[in-house]
């Protein structure tokens, strides 16, 4: 038996993540995984009945837990309310905790979704890029940070850190992930200018000579942010810290058509967390329009990463390319003035399209 945590989380999270919950369901039955799933509350949720963005109860079903689902955390209810107290800080607090330090954001074009995409069709066709983003460090996490009045004048600052010990372990995520690619592998820093990421360059260097058969190279962060959009496909793997993948990936997103097809994988060394890429998008919440495939996408993720279930990830994947290939779609990857369908037929429409391939 595996035990599953589920945290719907705020805005559309709740939709996506019932709309996934159908197809792990499906999953489970087919597959006779017996999977208990446990429902937990995280983020605004919280909030709402506990002033923690990530009670106890939540942190000990996560830990509990072999594998966490995660939709989305926050929303306008909660800007005003102080750093400790926003529901992105759960989030923050569930990923350091649990040492989840490595985030895998696949940024794939389907050939169905070629016309989604704002950049031209043979820009985008075969873009198959990975991005490792380093998860539980830099600007994200470091001391000191705050806001502060000096001299009649308030003063924000956040420290950009990394010790060489983290950046030589998600180096080595990504060393291993280009092996099992193309053998490509993109570290993305900003090393003309910030001594962090000076360090950064030279420990992937040092990493390198363990995998001679990986073909490494670097960009700076604007570069790399232009040449996503001018030659996507010249990418295999993109190492990056914290906060150049959080962007470089929403970015990325829009190669594939819709921020709503990014699935992730947070790992560390033991269970792990999945969840879309994208957040809670409040101006779509509640009206049945959000894309719930990063999400079930996201699943086919635990499936292999979690529970080594390689052949019933593909299933779930090639059940995303039949709803596809029937030409169905949610309103974020439609031609203009064609027919959509809601998020929960998008779910129901996978799980039949799942049941068809067995
Ligand atoms: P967002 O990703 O929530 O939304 C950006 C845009 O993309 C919006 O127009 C939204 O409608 C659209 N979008 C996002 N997901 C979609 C989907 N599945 N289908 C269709 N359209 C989709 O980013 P934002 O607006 O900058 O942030 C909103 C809130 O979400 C903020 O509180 C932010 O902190 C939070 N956030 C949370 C996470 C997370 O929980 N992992 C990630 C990003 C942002
Ligand atoms: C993401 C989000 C989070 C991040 C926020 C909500 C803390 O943007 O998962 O990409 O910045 O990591
Ligand atoms: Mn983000």
């Amino acid at each position: 038996m595996k035990k599953i945590a589920l945290f719907a989380g705020d805005g559309i999270g709740p939709e996506i993540v019932a709309a996934a919950r159908q197809v792990l369901d499906a999953v489970d039955r087919a597959a006779r995984l017996g999977l208990e799933c446990s429902e937990g509350l995280v983020g605004g949720a919280a909030l709402d009945v506990c002033d923690d963005p990530l009670p106890a109860a939540s942190l000990r079903l996560a830990m509990d837990a072999d594998a966490i689902i995660l939709g989305a955390v926050g929303g306008p209810r909660w800007d005003a309310r102080p750093p400790a107290q926003r529901p992105e800080q759960g989030l923050l607090r569930l990923r350091k905790t649990l040492d989840l330090y490595a985030n895998l954001r696949p940024a794939r074009v389907f050939p169905q979704l070629l016309d989604a995409s704002p950049l031209r069709p043979e820009l985008v066709r075969g873009v198959d890029i990975l991005v490792v983003r380093e998860l539980t460090g830099d600007i994200y996490f470091g001391q000191p940070r705050g806001v502060e009045r000096i001299d009649g004048q308030r003063r924000g600052y956040n420290t950009m850190l990394y010790d060489e010990g983290e950046i030589r372990r998600i180096a080595h995520v990504a060393f291993r992930a280009a092996q099992d690619r193309r053998g490509r592998l993109c570290s993305v820093d900003k090393a003309n200018v910030l001594e962090t990421t000076r360090l950064w360059r030279e420990v992937v260097n040092e990493v390198a000579r363990e995998y001679p058969d990986v073909q490494l190279s670097h960009m700076y962060v604007d570069n790399a942010a232009m040449q996503l959009i001018r030659a996507p496909a010249q990418f295999d793997v993109l190492l990056t810290g914290n906060m150049f993948g959080d962007i470089l990936s929403d970015e990325a997103s829009q190669l594939t058509g819709s921020i709503g097809m990014l699935p992730s994988a947070s790992l560390g060394e033991g269970r792990g967390m999945y969840e879309p890429i994208h957040g809670s998008a409040p101006d779509i919440a509640g009206r049945d329009t959000a894309n719930p495939l990063a999400t079930i996408l996201s699943i086919a993720m635990l499936l292999r990463h979690s529970l080594d279930a390689e052949p019933w990830a593909r299933r779930v994947e090639s059940a995303v390319q039949q709803v596809l290939d029937q030409g169905l779609r949610t309103a974020d990857i439609a031609a203009p003035g064609t027919a959509v369908i809601g998020t929960a037929a998008m779910g129901a429409a996978v799980v039949e399209a799942f049941h068809q391939g067995n």
